[in-house]
């Protein structure tokens, strides 16, 4: 069992810094126009995906992970709101060009090769689409024993600070690069109770699971100060489709 894994089984919502709390209080200040056309990539259990579908946009969401989209897929059956949910990864989405109005992403491009990613998401966006992404930055000094015990734990493949995410951003054809969030410290979830939580109960006697959550307190602890996160907001050139085509 991978991180990952562990937490579809765990069914968690919003695991990303802030939780759903920053999620519902980004969204309302990015006021998305009306009816937009909203990829959200790496979704999860599907809680932000649901709250965009309820909020009127037409959304698509996609994720690697079976398990998770299998929970997703359930809460919007419960909700009672049409998302189209795809088993995807970041690196090869199964959309057509400029497709997307706006893609939102939550603590995921650090998980994947983020050249890949990054040009994904500019190929599927609109030109002019805006593109939202939350990610765990690096806010103090990285040493080899740190990128390596968090790679092997989580996953991340990349750890990098604000402004190199920027600069990536722009070599990838982003324009407007803002910050509208940051922070130079780790935010836990928050603790909002989700009424559609699957969660696995069994989980907490197992074995695994325990080290497992063992090993992600003492990560977080030591770490915690040398890493925060940012929300970053691009937009594609009005020329994206002329560019590509080239
Ligand atoms: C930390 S979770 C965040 C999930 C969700 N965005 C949230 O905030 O609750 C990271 C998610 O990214 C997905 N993921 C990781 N690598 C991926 C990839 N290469 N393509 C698509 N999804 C990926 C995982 O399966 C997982 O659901």
């Amino acid at each position: 069992m991978d991180y990952h894994d562990l937490l579809a089984r765990l069914g968690e919502g919003s695991a990303h810094p802030g939780g759903f709390t920053a999620t519902m209080q980004l969204l309302d200040k990015l006021s998305l126009p009306a009816q937009s056309k909203v990829l959200e990539v790496g979704c999860g259990t599907g809680r932000t995906a649901c709250y965009l579908a309820r909020n009127g946009y037409r959304v698509t969401a996609v994720d690697l992970n079976r398990q998770m989209l299998e929970k997703a897929v359930r809460r919007a059956r419960r909700e009672r709101l049409d998302i189209r949910f795809i088993q995807a990864d970041v690196k090869s989405l199964p959309f057509p060009d400029h497709y997307f109005d706006v893609i939102f992403v939550e603590s995921v491009t650090i998980f994947t090769h983020w050249r890949s990613a990054l040009a994904e998401y500019r190929r599927v966006l609109k030109p002019g689409g805006l593109f939202i992404d939350r990610e765990m930055i690096l806010s103090g000094r990285k040493t080899e024993m740190m990128s390596r015990r968090l790679k092997q734990f989580y996953g991340i493949k990349t750890l990098a600070t604000m402004t190199t995410w920027k600069r990536r951003l722009k070599q990838s054809g982003f324009t407007s690069v803002l910050i509208k969030e940051k922070s130079r410290s780790m935010e836990m979830w928050g603790t909002d109770h989700d009424p559609h939580r699957e969660m696995d109960v069994t989980l907490f006697e197992n074995e695994q699971v325990q080290r497992m959550s063992r090993t992600n307190d003492r990560l977080l602890l030591r770490y915690r100060k040398r890493l925060g996160y940012a929300v970053f907001e691009a937009r594609t050139p009005m020329d994206n489709v002329r560019k590509q085509n080239v």
